[in-house]
């Protein structure tokens, strides 16, 4: 199963092989996180799912903040804070069996999906935009 056609991937492509290998993993990881809130396999299932989306995603946040600080991004620190919103979902997520209020799994990998696709063909385009270019304004 796969959450991703190859034209949504053409269209995700920042060019960049790096930034788009780690995105195809953690396409990976939220595909496996689809797979095991839509079955019920249980929620320890989900939970080792969700540890390895935020350790995989806190990998990937580092290495492009990396990047953009030795292209001297001027955009790191905004990028770095919308980074942290992906972090603090995921955390709010590991968080929902608390939460009698709190919205379902399935509502929430739809959100972590959705903010995914959108940072990477606003945000992360823009940096690899300036990568391609030399970066160094
Ligand atoms: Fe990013
Ligand atoms: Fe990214």
């Amino acid at each position: 199963m796969t959450a991703l056609t190859d034209s949504l991937k053409d269209t995700l492509s920042v060019g960049i092989k790096q930034i788009d290998d780690e995105h195809a993993q953690l396409f990976v990881c939220l595909d496996r996180l689809m797979l095991s809130v839509n079955t019920r396999k249980g929620e320890r299932t989900s939970t080792e799912v969700l540890a390895s989306l935020q350790a995989y995603a806190e990998t990937h946040f580092r290495s492009e903040e990396a990047l953009m600080a030795s292209y001297a991004f001027p955009g790191l620190e905004p990028h770095r804070r919308e980074h942290q919103t992906f972090v603090d979902a995921i955390l709010r997520f590991q968080r929902l069996a608390d939460d009698p209020q709190a919205n379902t799994p399935q509502q929430m990998t739809a959100y972590l999906m959705q903010w995914l696709m959108a940072h990477i063909q606003r945000s992360d385009k823009a940096l690899a935009a300036h990568i391609r270019a030399g970066g160094g304004e």
